[in-house]
């Protein structure tokens, strides 16, 4: 069945990239929306499992950084534009694994871009945008005040910040040395279902309800600003429809949150849902050693995203309300990740669409 036009979605089945591809596929019937996803650990099919048999959903799993498979992709559907979601995310696992990151991150990014660039140079009428989603983290940390704006210099300082800003400059540089059309959007952190449960909301959530000591860096005064994943879903969709090729757009809500009081807010959440007397959750609490590089503080002005008519719709604790209830209903999904079993689900996936039952 052919559709009107592709887009491709890398990292579709991780966090943040399966809300993306759940909404594309869901709004844009007559889109095809093509996943491609390297399945790491992070990565999740089932994340996908309520659209993944949509007529318009083609996942592919595969790597960025192989650039024939990202040629074949892009001579098969001729793609409309790209949503490069794919990364390796994980501050702490950068921490140890720093290589990994500039492998994925960067040169991942690199040779998406490239093979975008070469497609688009023989189809410019009809490649639209290159949308890369970065992070807050490029800029670096703040103190009690301030807040950075999309013209505030990059000094990232976990290997991961370094990464994701390596992806961002040679993004850039596509723009302003072939005109390649880019756009580049840094959310801050995001929140909400299906995060992978090493994540600070999640983990706190399940330890809270499972009796297990909820670890907290430092004394846990370093701020994050939080938005709700499906806001920054839409948020991607406008700047891809609407933003200006080379253009920055910072992607914030404004829940400016300590990791304290973020830790104590998922508390009374999971004591209340679980019918437990107030401040139950207070006992699982303790404050470990901090990270190394630890940034203090991450903010965002993003004005320019409003000007496009972006608003976010959930505020802070109601979606911290809806995500506590979702990870305490999916308990399922939650021991397949922790177990590893959800890594049989590709498996199980095509054994259905082959009609075997091996
Ligand atoms: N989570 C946040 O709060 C946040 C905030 C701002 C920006 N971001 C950015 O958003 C993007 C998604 O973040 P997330 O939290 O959903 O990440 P995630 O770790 O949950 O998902 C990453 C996905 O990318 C896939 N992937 C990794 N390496 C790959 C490769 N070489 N080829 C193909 N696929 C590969 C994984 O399998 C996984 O499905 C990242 O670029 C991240 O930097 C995340």
């Amino acid at each position: 069945m052919g559709f009107e036009r592709y887009v491709l979605v890398t990292g579709g089945a991780g966090f943040i990239g399966s809300h993306l591809v759940r909404y594309l596929v869901r709004r844009y019937r007559d889109w095809g929306i093509v996943v491609l996803d390297a399945l790491t650990y992070a990565g999740n099919l089932e994340n996908l499992s309520d659209v993944l048999d949509a007529p318009n959903c083609i996942f592919v799993h595969g790597d960025i950084r192989d650039s024939v498979v990202v040629e074949g992709l892009f001579r098969r559907y001729g793609f409309w534009g790209v949503f490069h979601v794919a990364a390796e995310s994980h501050v702490d696992r950068s921490i140890y694994d720093p290589v990994k990151f500039a492998e994925v991150n960067v040169v991942g990014t690199v040779v998406l871009l490239s093979v975008a660039m070469w497609w688009w140079r023989r189809h410019s009428d009809r490649f639209h945008r290159f949308l890369l989603v970065s992070t807050d983290e490029v800029y670096g940390s703040l103190g009690e005040e301030g807040v950075f704006t999309e013209e505030s210099p990059y000094n990232p300082r976990s290997p991961y910040a370094a990464s994701k800003a390596g992806g961002d400059m040679f993004a850039h540089a596509f723009f302003h040395t072939y005109g390649f059309p880019v756009v580049v959007t840094h959310s801050t952190n995001n929140f909400g279902p299906y995060q992978f449960p090493e994540k600070l909301i999640p983990l706190t959530i399940l330890h809270f309800a499972e009796g297990k000591p909820v670890p907290v860096y430092g004394t846990g005064e370093n701020v994050r600003d939080w938005i709700w994943v499906e806001d920054h879903v839409r948020a991607l969709d406008v700047v891809f429809q609407r933003g200006e090729p080379g253009g920055v757009y910072h992607i914030s809500a404004h829940n400016e949150w300590r990791n304290i009081d973020v830790v104590h807010a998922v508390g009374k959440l999971v004591d209340a849902y679980l019918g437990r007397s107030e401040g139950t959750y207070r006992r699982w609490i303790r404050f470990v050693a901090d990270r190394p590089g630890h940034d203090f503080r991450y903010a965002l002005r993003a004005e320019r995203i409003r000007g496009l008519g972006w608003r976010p719709q959930v505020s802070f604790l109601e979606g911290l309300k809806r995500t506590v209830e979702w990870y305490l209903t999916h308990r399922e999904w939650v021991d397949r990740v922790r177990s590893g079993a959800y890594r049989q689900y590709l498996k199980r996936h095509y054994s259905a669409l082959l009609g075997s039952s091996s």
